[in-house]
C-alpha cells in the first residue's frame, strides 16, 4: 500500500551544477525515483529573489558568499511532485557538506565545496509553497500522469 501524502518541492540546480553541466544527471535522479516534474526552467536569480529565498540565513557568516553564487549564473529551477517528495528529495540531496554528505546522495557523490553543493531543495512545506511561489508562476505548473504510476 502507497504511503506518504503528495508533495510539491522545488529544486534548484545551483549555478555550480548548471556550469558543471550536471542539469541531466541530477534531474535524472530524482526522475528515475519516479518522482514527476511539474515545472522546469533555466532561469536568472536577481539579488532580491536570492535574499528572499535564502532571508532566513541573513547575518550567517557564510550568506554573502551563498548570495554571490546563486547569482553568479544560472540556476535550473523545477518543481518536484510524489509522496513525501520534500523528504525524499532532501535524502537524495544528502548533508549540506558534501564532505561528509553520504555516498549515494547527490552531494555525496558530486560535490566538494559547501556554498557549491550543486543543488537546494525545500525543508518544509511551507518552505516549499514559498519558494514555488518565488519560481513560477501558477500558470507554469503542469499537471499529468506519470507512466508507471502504480508503482509510485
Ligand atoms: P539548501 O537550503 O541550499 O537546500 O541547503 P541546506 O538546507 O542543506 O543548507 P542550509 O543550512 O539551508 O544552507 C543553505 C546553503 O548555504 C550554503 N552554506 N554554506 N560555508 C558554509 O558554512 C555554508 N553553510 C551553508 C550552502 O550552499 C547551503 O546549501
Ligand atoms: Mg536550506
Amino acid at each position: 500500500m502507497p504511503e506518504g501524502t503528495v508533495e510539491r518541492t522545488l529544486v534548484l540546480v545551483k549555478p555550480d551544477g548548471v556550469r558543471r553541466g550536471l542539469v541531466g544527471e541530477i534531474l535524472g535522479r530524482l526522475e528515475r525515483k519516479q518522482l514527476r516534474i511539474v515545472a522546469a526552467k533555466l532561469t536568472a536569480v536577481s539579488t532580491s529573489t536570492a535574499e528572499s529565498h535564502y532571508g532566513e540565513h541573513k547575518g550567517k557568516p557564510f550568506y554573502p558568499g551563498l548570495v554571490t553564487h546563486i547569482t553568479s549564473a544560472p540556476v535550473f529551477a523545477a518543481v518536484l511532485e510524489g509522496r513525501s517528495a520534500i523528504s525524499v528529495v532532501r535524502a537524495i540531496t544528502g548533508a549540506t557538506n558534501p564532505q561528509t554528505a553520504a555516498p549515494g546522495t547527490i552531494r555525496g557523490d558530486l560535490a566538494l565545496g559547501v556554498t557549491p553543493n550543486l543543488i537546494h531543495a525545500s525543508d518544509s512545506p511551507a518552505s516549499a509553497e514559498r519558494e514555488m511561489a518565488l519560481f513560477f508562476q501558477p500558470s507554469e505548473l503542469h499537471e499529468y500522469a506519470r507512466t508507471g504510476a502504480e508503482y509510485a
